[in-house]
């Protein structure tokens, strides 16, 4: 493959996978991240080779100037966070929604081959069936989720009325190495890890019984790139997640048994559950297979041993105190 893709978002955490993925696969890559929470240390290993650009994906200006000569464009840019999207909703709207349309609108406009939208399993929110598939209707449950549905709605409005091709793709629960632990609002497991490795005991919200169905970062690589590949409909809505559920208390013990040492010590300390959250998450990925040929190639227990490495690895990295 060939050609330039931009990957808004391309500085987080699965943009930067996403972004040495695309170089991998012969692509030139353009990155448009506002840096809120993207870093310049996760693109730290392709520097050179990446065009990084600073800028909004809410200002028409940043994102026509971004898609300028761009094939593809993989849309992650987001406040990826229900707790987040709880407590300022309209912060949330602004950077999930609004970005979508102004991201779409720029495409559209510069005659962008195919877009990638990074959709979230949230939008099916609690309904009953399980596994989720696409065709369920979709119960969202915090504004996050509100926000990542209307957007997928955006995608399948640009595709009808204005003919540029989108591609949704339905993230459930992504881990791996990079993902930051710095905030209350992270993903579970980056919390899970930097706990342990701190001999810190982690928390558990609500009886630890909830259940998810959680992704390495690079099977959702894999999956952007079939995205961007394989013949499909415009308008097309597709799950990406490992197909497997645990609980959070089995999760816990994973991590644990990954880190190892110290942490074997440690126990969970419980705390209220968090409004917003869902009961049970788990992907039905018959639609995955089909359309991507996507089969999850990690399991949770060798994602998790490799998301510890490349934390070990980082902080090793980091610079040490100067001693008074
Ligand atoms: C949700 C979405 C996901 C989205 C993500 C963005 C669902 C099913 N998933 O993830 O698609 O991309 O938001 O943020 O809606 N937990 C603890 N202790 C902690 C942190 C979390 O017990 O320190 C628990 C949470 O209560 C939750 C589970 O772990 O039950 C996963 O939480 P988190 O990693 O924040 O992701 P979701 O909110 O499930």
């Amino acid at each position: 493959m060939s050609g330039r893709a931009l990957v808004t978002g391309g500085a987080g955490f699965i943009g930067s996978h996403l972004v040495e993925g695309l170089l991998g696969a012969g692509f030139s890559v353009r990155v448009l991240d506002d840096f809120s929470s993207g870093r310049e240390e996760n693109l730290a290993a392709v520097a050179r080779r990446v065009e990084v650009v600073r800028g909004d994906c809410c200002r028409a200006e940043d994102a026509q100037a971004a898609v300028k000569g761009a094939e593809l464009v993989f849309h992650l840019a987001a406040l990826p966070s229900v707790q987040r999207s709880v407590e300022d909703p309209f912060l949330a709207q602004r950077k999930n929604l609004d970005a979508t349309l102004v991201m779409l609108d720029a495409a559209r406009r510069a005659g962008v081959r195919r877009f990638i939208y990074a959709g979230s399993s949230s939008v099916y929110g609690d309904s009953a069936e399980l596994p989720r598939h696409e065709g369920l209707c979709p119960e969202p449950l915090s504004p996050y989720a509100a926000q990542k549905l209307a957007a997928e709605h955006y995608c399948r409005v640009f595709a009808a009325c204005y003919g540029l091709h989108t591609v949704a793709l339905r993230y459930f629960n992504v881990y791996g190495p990079r993902q930051d632990p710095s905030s209350p609002y992270s993903g579970v497991i980056s919390l899970f890890i930097a706990a342990l490795l701190d001999g810190r005991a982690p928390v558990i919200f609500g009886d630890g019984r909830q259940t998810r169905d959680f992704v390495f970062v690079g099977d959702v690589v894999a999956a952007n790139l079939l995205a961007a590949a394989r013949d499909l409909a415009p308008g097309s809505i597709i799950n990406v997640a490992s197909g497997r559920r645990v609980t959070v208390r089995e999760l816990f013990a994973t991590v644990r048994t990954a880190v190892g040492g110290a942490a074997l010590c440690l126990e969970p300390v419980f705390a209220p559950e968090r409004p917003g959250d869902v009961r049970d998450s788990l992907a039905d990925l018959t639609r995955a297979r089909a359309l991507l040929g996507f089969q999850p190639a990690v399991s949770l227990g060798e994602g998790v041993r490799h998301t510890v490495a490349g934390f070990r690895n980082a902080t090793q990295r980091q610079p040490k105190e100067k001693l008074p």
